[in-house]
C-alpha cells in the first residue's frame, strides 16, 4: 500500500482516483478545486479530502493529477499552494492531463530540482475507459522511475507504455489525436453519403466494419451518429484544445498536418452550431446542417 494523492476529480480523475483506492488498495488523499466534489469522493471511497494541492501532496509517495490544460497544470503544481511546494524527495508526480510536451519538460526539471520525479502520462479511452479502469496510458520519463510508477498506474489501465524521456507521453497522445481527427471526418462523410444514397446504415456498418474500413470509432459511434445523438462522450472543446497543442508542436517540428488542420476548422464550425460539449463524432451534424 502506497501513500497516494490525486489532484483533479473531473469526469476522468474521479473514477481513476476511485480505482487507485479500491483496486490498488492505496492510502488516498484527494484535492479538487470545487471542494464539494472532493468531499463526495472521500465519502464514496473512504479517503481524505485536502484543502489545497500542497496539502494533498504532503508526504505522498505518488501524486497523480488530471486537470484541464497547461495553465491549470501549472497552477496546481508550481503555482501558489501547488503540489510542488510539498512534493517530497523521491516522490513521483504522474500527470494524466492532456497537455503540451513543453510543460511536461518544464515540470520534469522543476520536480528534479526538489529531488522528486515527473512522468507525463496522458490517457486514451474516454469516460468509459476511466470508469471501467481500462485506459491506455502513454508515459514519458526516466525508465527506473517508470518501473516504480507502473504497478500503481495499473489500477486504472489496460495498457501502460513508456514512450521515451519527459514529454514523450504527450507527443504520443498527439499522434493519437491526429489519427482520430481525420478518421472521424472520414466516418462522418461515409455515413452522410450512405444516408443520401438511401442505404440502411446499420446494415452497411455491420458489413464494412468487419473489413478494412473498421475502427473503434465506427464500432462505438455509428449508432449514435446515425441517430444524431451527440450529448455525451469526448467534448469538442477538449478536442480543439488537443488539436491546438498538436498544431503548435507541428509548427516547431516541421510535420505537415493538412487534414488535422482542416478538421480543427470543422470543429470550430460545430462549436458555432452550439456543439462545444458535443462528442467529437458530431462532425456529421455539420455535414447535415
Ligand atoms: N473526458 C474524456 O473523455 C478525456 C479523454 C482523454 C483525456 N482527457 C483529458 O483529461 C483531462 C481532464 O478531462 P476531464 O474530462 O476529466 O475534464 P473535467 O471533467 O472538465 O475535469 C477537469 C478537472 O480539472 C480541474 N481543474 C481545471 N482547472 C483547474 C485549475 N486551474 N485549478 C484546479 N483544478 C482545475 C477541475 O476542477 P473543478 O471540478 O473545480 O472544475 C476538474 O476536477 C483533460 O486534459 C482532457 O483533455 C479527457
Amino acid at each position: 500500500m502506497a501513500k497516494v494523492a490525486f489532484i483533479g476529480l473531473g469526469v476522468m480523475g474521479y473514477p481513476m482516483a476511485g480505482h487507485l483506492k479500491i483496486k490498488g488498495g492505496h492510502d488516498l488523499t484527494v484535492y479538487n478545486r470545487t471542494a464539494a466534489k472532493a468531499a463526495k469522493w472521500a465519502e464514496q471511497f473512504g479517503g481524505r479530502a485536502a484543502a489545497t494541492p500542497a496539502q494533498a501532496a504532503d508526504g505522498a509517495d505518488f501524486v497523480f493529477c488530471c486537470v484541464g490544460n497547461d495553465d491549470d497544470l501549472r497552477s496546481v503544481t508550481t503555482g501558489k499552494d501547488g503540489a510542488f511546494e510539498t512534493l517530497k524527495a523521491g516522490a513521483i508526480f504522474i500527470d494524466n492531463t492532456t497537455a503540451s510536451a513543453e510543460v511536461a519538460r518544464e515540470l520534469d526539471v522543476a520536480a528534479s530540482a526538489r529531488g522528486a520525479h515527473f512522468i507525463d502520462a496522458p490517457v486514451s479511452g474516454g469516460q468509459a475507459g476511466a470508469e471501467n479502469g481500462v485506459l491506455t496510458v502513454m508515459c514519458g520519463g526516466d525508465p527506473d522511475v517508470f518501473e516504480r510508477a507502473r504497478p500503481i498506474i495499473d489500477a486504472y489501465a489496460r495498457m501502460v507504455g513508456l514512450m521515451g524521456p519527459a514529454g514523450s507521453g504527450q507527443l504520443t497522445k498527439m499522434v493519437n489525436q491526429i489519427c482520430i481527427a481525420g478518421l472521424v471526418q472520414g466516418l462522418a462523410e461515409g455515413i452522410h453519403f450512405g444516408k443520401k444514397a438511401g442505404l440502411d446504415i446499420e446494415k452497411v456498418i455491420e458489413v464494412i466494419s468487419k473489413g478494412a474500413a473498421g475502427s473503434w470509432q465506427m464500432e462505438n459511434r455509428h449508432k449514435t451518429m446515425n441517430a444524431g445523438k451527440y450529448d455525451f462522450g469526448f467534448a469538442i472543446d477538449w478536442m480543439r484544445k488537443d488539436l491546438d497543442i498538436v498544431l503548435t508542436e507541428a509548427r516547431s517540428n516541421g510535420a505537415k498536418l493538412p487534414v488535422t488542420a482542416l478538421v480543427d476548422q470543422f470543429y470550430a464550425d460545430v462549436q458555432e452550431m452550439g456543439g462545444n460539449r458535443w462528442d467529437t463524432s458530431s462532425l456529421l451534424a455539420r455535414l447535415e446542417k
